[in-house]
């Protein structure tokens, strides 16, 4: 099973940016930690950051017969981007949205998500274990759609 992690505009910026909002972890400390949980359960893992919107829905689009889950924070994106939402959309992955704050009780512009509604849920709140939260909630929806083909391909077989 491959995820890719989309990480959208600033996140390079972690660890020097508002550290009394997002904290002092590097996102490659937080890449480090989600490549050690993927080892750990078997998963091949690959990251992407982009400041530029349309480089994450080429990524998204690349995603398509390439990855079987993807987890994104798609930054401020999140709250204007019809653009990524149609991406993931279009791709039919699942796909678990994940946001280091909790956007809900931040400003008014970051409590509408464009991509909550086309995601399989979303992780906010808990600071960069957020990602972590995100990949084992992805890990349960893949073994969940794995299962179900192994059991319905098991049905096709029995029925001749
Ligand atoms: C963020 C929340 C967004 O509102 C913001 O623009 C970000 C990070 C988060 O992870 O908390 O860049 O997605």
């Amino acid at each position: 099973m491959k995820i890719v992690v989309i990480q959208g505009p600033n996140l390079n910026m972690l660890g020097v940016r508002a550290q009394n909002v997002y904290g002092p972890m590097k996102l490659e400390q937080i890449h480090a930690n989600m490549e050690s949980f993927a080892k750990q359960n078997g998963l091949e893992i690959e990251f992407f950051q982009s400041n530029l919107e349309g480089e994450i829905v080429d990524r998204v689009q690349e995603c398509l017969g390439d990855a079987d889950g993807i987890v994104i924070n798609p930054a401020a994106y999140t709250h204007t981007s019809i653009a990524i939402r149609d991406a993931i959309e279009a791709v039919s992955i699942p796909t678990v949205e994940v946001h280091i704050t909790n956007v809900a009780r931040r400003e008014e512009f970051r409590q509408k998500s464009m991509v909550s509604a086309v995601c399989a849920g979303t992780i906010v709140g808990f600071g960069p274990f957020s990602y972590h939260l995100g990949l084992i909630a992805l890990n349960q929806i893949l073994s969940e759609v794995k299962a179900m083909k192994e059991s319905q391909a098991q049905q096709q077989a029995q029925q001749g």
